[in-house]
């Protein structure tokens, strides 16, 4: 009987562990009430799958949600030399940081960035896309981590 108790009670060890991020999250912004304090940057936790030559939405949001427009939005690969894949500043595109391989293929939503919303679109999907991205905020010094995965 104790061994079985034993084994019941590592089980859930794994699972619990996003509880408790998740309450460390709502923890944070019950305490810090201040806007610019509390914010988190949320990307999803699973690897997107996208085929070849599709198109596909990098999701990354800024919660609770502040005006990200007029805000730097970095999308980066840290891989890459330049590692940049899609930088917004002071409302536009910053174009000349970009990776070459990028071009013309990438924005963000610009009617979704005031709700904190700083999803990347990319268009004409590559294998040579597959990878990690990173969606940073600089003035909230947040950031996620977006996987895509690349298939024929
Ligand atoms: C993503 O960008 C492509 C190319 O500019 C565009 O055709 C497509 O409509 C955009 N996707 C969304 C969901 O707006």
């Amino acid at each position: 009987m104790p061994r079985l108790k034993e084994e019941l009670s590592f089980k859930p060890l794994l699972s619990s562990f996003n509880t408790v991020v998740f309450h460390t999250v709502v923890f944070l912004h019950l305490t810090q009430p201040c806007a610019g304090q509390s914010q988190v940057v949320v990307g999803p936790s699973q690897p997107i799958v996208v085929t070849a030559g599709d198109d596909i939405i990098l999701p990354c949001q800024i919660e609770p949600a502040v005006d990200a427009s007029v805000m730097t939005v970095e999308w980066t690969r840290p891989d890459l030399n330049p590692r940049f894949v899609h930088v917004w500043r002071d409302g536009v595109e910053l174009e000349n940081k970009k990776h070459p391989s990028y071009n013309g293929r990438t924005s963000v939503f610009v009617n979704k960035l005031r709700c904190g919303d700083i999803s990347l679109n990319l268009s004409k999907v590559r294998l040579s896309d597959s990878g990690k991205y990173r969606c940073f905020i600089p003035t909230l010094g947040r950031e996620s981590t977006v996987e895509l995965v690349v298939g024929e």
